[in-house]
This record gives C-alpha cells, structure tokens and sequence, in this order.
C-alpha cells in the first residue's frame, strides 16, 4: 500500500465478511426448513429468512465494492483519499441503516420485493449514504493526479449502480409496472453495471498480479464492457417474457439475452490470457487462484447456467423455480462474490505488511467453498429440474412437490457445511492477518 488512507478498506472488509456470516446462517435456517426442522418459524419464518439472506447478500457485497474502491482509487489517482474521517461516518452509517433494515425485516417491514424488500423511508438513508460514498470516491479521482480507465471503469460502474438504485423507489400501484422497473434495478445491477465494477477490480488485480501492460488489460476491459452492454441492455427482457409487458420481449428478450454469456467467456479469456503472458510471477498465489476463479465461475453460473433458463420456451417453465435459484446461487458466488474474496486476498499483505499468502488454510478456503458451492448449485438443480416436470409439467400441487423434492436439501445441507468450512479458513486467514497498519506502506508499490 503507498496511501495511509487505504487503510479503510480493512475495516469494509471486515463488516463485508460478518455480513456474509449471517447471510449464511439464515441460509441454513431455510435449508433445516425445507426438511422439516422449522423450530424458528415463530421468530423467523421461512419468507423473512429469504429476504434477509438475499438482501444480506446485496448489502455485503455492495459492502466489499466499496471497500476495494476505497483502496483502488487513491493508488489509481494518486492521491490520498479526501477525508478517511468522513469515510467512517460512511462506514458506520452503512451498518446502521442495514442493521436497521435487517431487524425490521423480523417485525414484517419488508417490501415483498425480492432483492428489494428495504422499506421506502429508509431507503432514502441510503441514498444518503451512497452519496457520501461516491462524494468522497469522485472528489478523490478528479483532485489526484491520473484517471486511469481502469478506475473510471469501476467509478462509473458505481456511480450508474447507484442511479440505478432510483427507479426501484417509485411508488407503482400496478403490479406489472413495479416489476418491470423492478427489473431495472436487479437485472440491470448484475447484468450491466456490477459487471463494470467486476471489470475495474479484475483490470486492478490482473494489473498488479501478473504484471502485464496497463495497455494492454485496459483494451480488454473495453471489450468485455462493449459486449456487455450490448447484450445486457435490452437483455433485461428475459424477465417480461410473461409479466404483461407485451409480445415483443420473447424476441427481444430471448435473442440478447441469450448472447449475454459472451461477456462472460471474454473474461474468462481475458483473464487466463493475462495469466500466461503475465512476466513477472507475483509470489501472492491465492489472490491469482480467486481471480482466475472468478473469472471461470461467473462464466459457469451466470453465463451457462443462464442460458440454461433464458429461452422463453423454457423460462415458461423453469421461472421462479428452484432452477432460479441454481443459477442464482453460482452466479453471485461466481462473479461477485468471488471477486471480493480475491481482492481481499490481493490486499491483506499490502494492508499488514505480513506475508501469509503461503498457507494451506488459504488453499483449503479456496476449494472448499468452491466445491461446497458446485454441489449446492447441484443440489438446487436436480430439485429444480424435479420441481418443474412434477409441478409444471404434470400439475401436481406446489406442496405436494416440494415435499417429494425434500431428499435433496439434505443434499443442500451436505454441501453447504463444506462451503461454510471453506468460508471460516478465509476468515481465519483474514483475523491471522491483523490490523492494517502504517510500517506496511512502502513508497513503490509495484514491488509488493
Ligand atoms: C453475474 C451475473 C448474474 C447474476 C448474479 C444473476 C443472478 C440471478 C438471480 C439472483 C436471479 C433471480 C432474480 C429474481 O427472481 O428476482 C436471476 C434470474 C435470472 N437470470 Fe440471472 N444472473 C446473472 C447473469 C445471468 C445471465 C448472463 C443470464 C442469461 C444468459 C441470466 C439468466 C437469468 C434468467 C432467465 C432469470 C430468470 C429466472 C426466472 O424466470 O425465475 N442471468 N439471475
Ligand atoms: C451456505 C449456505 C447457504 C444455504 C444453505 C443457502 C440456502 C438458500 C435457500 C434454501 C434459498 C431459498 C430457495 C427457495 O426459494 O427455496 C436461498 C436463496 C438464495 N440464496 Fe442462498 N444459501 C446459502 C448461501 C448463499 C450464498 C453464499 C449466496 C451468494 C453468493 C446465496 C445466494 C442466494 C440467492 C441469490 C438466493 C435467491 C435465489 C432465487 O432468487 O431464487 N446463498 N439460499
Ligand atoms: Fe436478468
């Protein structure tokens, strides 16, 4: 690290991570649900631990991007971010207002608008704190010294996620309007914008890591960002197939959206490409394998595993199954999840000045929780797929079906310990680590 200002990013991470904890725990309060262990279900009944794991999920990624921008920023600038105090009061806030949120959820203030369930008064908290936020990224960018592609990439990918934030706060009495501005803001977040954000820190990473050419990673990024505008945009269609939006979308919808995993494998070249032809070998293994590992498993879970449901002639049938929630799962793992994970690995060393990117927890954090999260993908596959002949192809009824289909949240819950096992090395590698201090800043950081 060459700003003390970085420092800050410590403590997003750390709040990032005790998030994604408890989005796993209420993750596994559904899973025991689902086979008949539901002994919270006074407190917490299978609808409010869905929406606290899913909008958990957003708020500590949302968590870890702000995180690695306050890191990526004022090295990219050059320039010492403008006020770490104010950061803070971001920081602080952003917990408070999601605290707030979360625990209303368990007294029924919730929107029933999944991934967007925040209630509208608080909402405007958070646009509050969002601005700060992107106040103190822009102030930063445009006073330092350089605005590298690289940092406008992922600055713009925040500034477009926060506007897009906006159009899900209107108030629509019809149900078919709310859903499709709705859209806007799920669809369009991790089919555009997120995508840029991905894009900046994997530029950031790929840069640091493998030592190739800002030149040359930063003309790929215009690639994977061009084709993914180009296919997301109006590929946001495969959501109004059947929602009363009108016919036009099964075209529209079917074609762009299935040219949406070309995005996705230009990463993967993108990012393997640089790994063969980076020169210098950065000792930080770990943080290559979580890199390169994003870049093959978003491909797996959003782009395959999206294509897998996106024509309408099978989305007439799988929608809202658990083959949503299949593809949901890899995808946010994949390419934002593990995005996080391996900026986080990247940063620790810089951060503390310690070197412990040799250990064998780091290794077992990586591939158990990547395989726990391929079974758990399994898993909610072969119930989807059960789910959808039985339920949508021989019109048994929905409980009668998710009773047949039970066997495989045992499954579920199998798979899931290991990810939860791999997930715990990870933050036992990130507590070994410390605290963020100032004896690791070192005046050329191309060295680290
Ligand atoms: C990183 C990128 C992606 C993430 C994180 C992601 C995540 C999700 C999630 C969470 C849902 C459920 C949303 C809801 O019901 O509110 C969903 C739905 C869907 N996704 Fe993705 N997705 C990604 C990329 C893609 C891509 C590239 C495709 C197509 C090739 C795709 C196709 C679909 C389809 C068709 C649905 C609707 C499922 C239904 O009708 O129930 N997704 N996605
Ligand atoms: C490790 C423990 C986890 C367990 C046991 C678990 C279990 C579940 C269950 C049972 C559901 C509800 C499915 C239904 O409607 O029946 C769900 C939804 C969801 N979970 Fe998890 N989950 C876990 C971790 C995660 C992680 C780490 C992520 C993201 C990286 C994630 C992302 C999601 C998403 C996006 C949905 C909504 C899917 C949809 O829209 O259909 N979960 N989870
Ligand atoms: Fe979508």
């Amino acid at each position: 690290m060459k700003y003390k200002s970085q420092k800050i990013a410590y403590y997003f991470f750390a709040l990032a991570l005790l998030l994604l904890v408890l989005q796993i725990v209420y993750g596994f309060i559904m899973g025991f649900a689902r086979v008949g262990y539901d002994g919270l279900h006074e407190f917490i009944p299978f609808n409010t631990a869905r929406a606290v794991h899913t909008n958990l999920l957003v708020v500590w990624l949302l968590t870890g991007f702000m995180g690695a921008a306050y890191y990526i920023i004022p090295e990219e600038a050059e320039k010492e971010l403008v006020s770490v105090k104010l950061a803070y009061v971001q920081l602080i806030s952003l917990a408070l207002v999601g605290v707030t949120a979360i625990v209303g959820y368990h007294f029924n203030y919730w929107e029933g608008r999944k991934f967007l369930e925040i209630p509208r008064p608080l909402d405007y908290l958070v646009v509050v704190n969002v601005l700060l936020f992107l106040g103190l990224i822009l102030a930063t960018l445009f006073k330092g010294k350089k605005r590298t592609t690289t940092a406008m990439v992922l600055t713009m990918g925040l500034v477009f996620a926060a506007l897009l934030y906006l159009p899900g706060m209107i108030w629509f009495d019809n149900q078919t309007i709310d859903s499709f501005f709705r859209w806007w803001v799920v669809h369009l977040w991790v089919e555009g914008v997120w995508e840029l954000i991905l894009g900046g820190i994997l530029a950031f990473l790929l840069i640091k890591l493998t030592g190739v050419d800002r030149e040359v990673i930063e003309k790929w990024l215009y690639v994977i960002i061009g084709l993914t505008f180009i296919s997301g945009i109006i590929g946001t269609g495969h959501h109004y197939y059947f929602i009363g939006t009108g016919k036009i979308w099964i075209i529209l919808g079917g074609i762009f959206s299935a040219l949406e995993p070309f995005a996705f494998l230009a990463m993967v070249f993108f990012t393997i490409g640089m790994y063969r032809k980076g020169e210098k070998k950065h000792p930080n293994k770990i943080a290559l394998f979580w890199t390169v590992g994003t870049a093959v498993v978003s491909f797996l879970g959003a782009g395959m595993l999206g294509l897998a449901h996106t024509l309408p002639a099978v989305n007439r049938y799988t929608h809202g199954t658990l083959v949503t929630a299949m593809h949901g799962h890899l995808a946010f793992w994949g390419a934002y999840a593990m995005i996080v994970f391996a900026f986080i690995s990247y940063v620790m060393p810089n951060l503390t000045g310690r070197k412990l990117y040799e250990s064998r927890n780091g290794k077992l954090a990586f591939w158990l929780s990547n395989i726990g999260m391929f079974g758990m993908t399994a898993a909610f596959g072969v119930a989807g797929v059960a789910q959808v002949y039985l339920e949508r192809k021989m019109g048994l009824e929905f409980g009668d079906v998710q009773k047949d289909i039970q066997v495989h949240f045992y499954v579920l819950i199998a798979c899931a310990t290991m990810f939860l096992t791999g997930v715990t090395y990870f933050i036992i590698e990130f507590l070994k680590y410390g605290k963020p201090n100032d004896e690791a800043i070192v005046e050329d950081n191309t060295v680290e």
